[in-house]
């Protein structure tokens, strides 16, 4: 609690991006107007569709780019003007390779004897970093004698291993198989909360961002979305492209027939009229996107339980083993789908079935048209 009411009185956050603009061609901007704010010991994620500005932003912060408006602030200073190597930050770039004629010791050992370090402190991190990535074994292989995965721990732990308080990771599991994938996601997240560094870390794997992140910021074309918790991004989208990256999100569009501050009516092509919360439209006559979770349709619900009950259609149950997905045809979408539980008791539908399904109006949210 006392770093939180440190961090209010505080003039500057950790890191600072303050009003971030970049274009490489001197004409179109690729980070438009980023601004974020970051407490010490984070884990932030930079997330967006490729394209989107999310290296161009970690490179600023690097130093290989430099912002073409605004600075960013370390520690409550500008480093516009400090080269990378005085930034002392830790780096995993997708082209920012182990040195081939070293072993992995010796990469390890490198960042250490820049510093100055002395040769038996070297060798105690370098033993501590290896067995942080488990790969004790290894130190004596070159590079390319490892494989691809273990290659990655290696420029992990070589990140790591001079402690620097800031860390940036590009897309640094990117060449993993699933498994290996998800097991490094948790190591690098266990390894992080324990050295209590910060991170910002970028990838396009939303489930990826969801595992590890304290907050993450949803970027589209230049532009931040949404900054905000893993929970907070999926059960409250603040518009209709982070409902739709974040999450499986069943979409119907209409218009906005009449409008309050805590809900509103949305008439659906076909006529029907749907109970929503009012999060991205302003007045009557808007189009909107009404966003649904899946998981959160209820099939069969009493009457009267519910805002939001409509007939619906079945046209396919699919099984995946722990849960099943029911496309229905509801409210002018035939590409509904609802997701249940693969539990005792669950509906047993079939293709052709009537039946009704429903939900309350705070999981049906009204966004913008887009
Ligand atoms: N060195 C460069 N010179 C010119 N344009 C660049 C350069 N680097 C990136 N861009 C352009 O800037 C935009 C943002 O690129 P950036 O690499 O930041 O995207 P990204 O979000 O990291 O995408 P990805 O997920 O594909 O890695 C893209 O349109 C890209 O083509
Ligand atoms: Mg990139």
């Amino acid at each position: 609690m006392q770093q939180d009411e440190y961090s209010k009185d505080s003039p500057f956050p950790f890191v600072k991006f303050d009003n971030i603009q970049k274009s490489y061609d001197g004409r179109t901007l690729v980070v438009k107007g980023f601004e974020m704010d970051i407490e010490q010991g984070e884990f932030i994620t930079l997330l967006g569709p490729s394209g989107s500005g999310k290296s161009t932003v970690l490179m600023m912060m690097a130093g290989f780019e430099q912002p073409t408006h605004g600075d960013i602030f370390l520690n409550g200073n500008p480093i516009k003007t400090l080269p990378p190597h005085k930034r002392g930050i830790g780096l995993v770039f997708q082209n920012y390779a182990l040195f081939p004629h070293m072993t992995v010791e010796e990469n390890l050992a490198f960042p250490l004897q820049v510093r100055n370090m002395s040769k038996s402190d070297v060798e105690k991190k370098v033993k501590r970093a290896l067995d942080m990535v488990r790969l004790s074994e290894f130190g004596h292989r070159r590079p390319a004698h490892l494989s691809g995965g273990q290659q990655q721990r290696v420029a992990v732990a070589r990140a790591l291993v001079f402690e620097p308080e800031l860390v940036l990771m590009d897309e640094p599991l990117g060449a993993l198989d699933k498994n290996l994938r998800e097991e490094m996601q948790y190591e690098i997240k266990h390894i992080q909360e324990d050295l209590g560094v910060t991170m910002i870390y970028v990838t396009h794997d939303q489930s990826e961002a969801l595992t590890m992140s304290d907050r993450i910021a949803v970027f589209n074309d230049g532009i931040v979305q949404q900054l905000a918790t893993p929970e907070e991004l999926y059960e409250r989208p603040a518009n209709a492209f982070v409902a739709q990256f974040i999450g499986e999100n069943n979409r119907l569009k209409g218009n906005v027939l009449s409008l309050d501050d805590n809900h509103c009516k949305v008439q659906v092509p076909n006529g029907d009229i749907i109970t929503a919360n009012p999060v991205a439209v302003n007045k009557a006559g808007d189009i909107s996107t009404l966003s649904l979770r899946p998981e959160r349709i209820v099939i069969n619900p009493a009457q009267g339980g519910l805002p939001n009950i409509f007939d619906a259609k079945v046209e396919e149950v699919i099984y995946l083993g722990d849960h099943l997905r029911t496309r229905v045809k509801v409210c002018d979408s035939d590409e509904f789908i609802i997701k249940t539980p693969n539990a005792e008791g669950h509906p047993d539908l079939r293709r052709g079935d009537m039946i009704s399904i429903g939900w309350s109006q705070d999981d049906c949210r009204a966004l913008d048209a887009s």
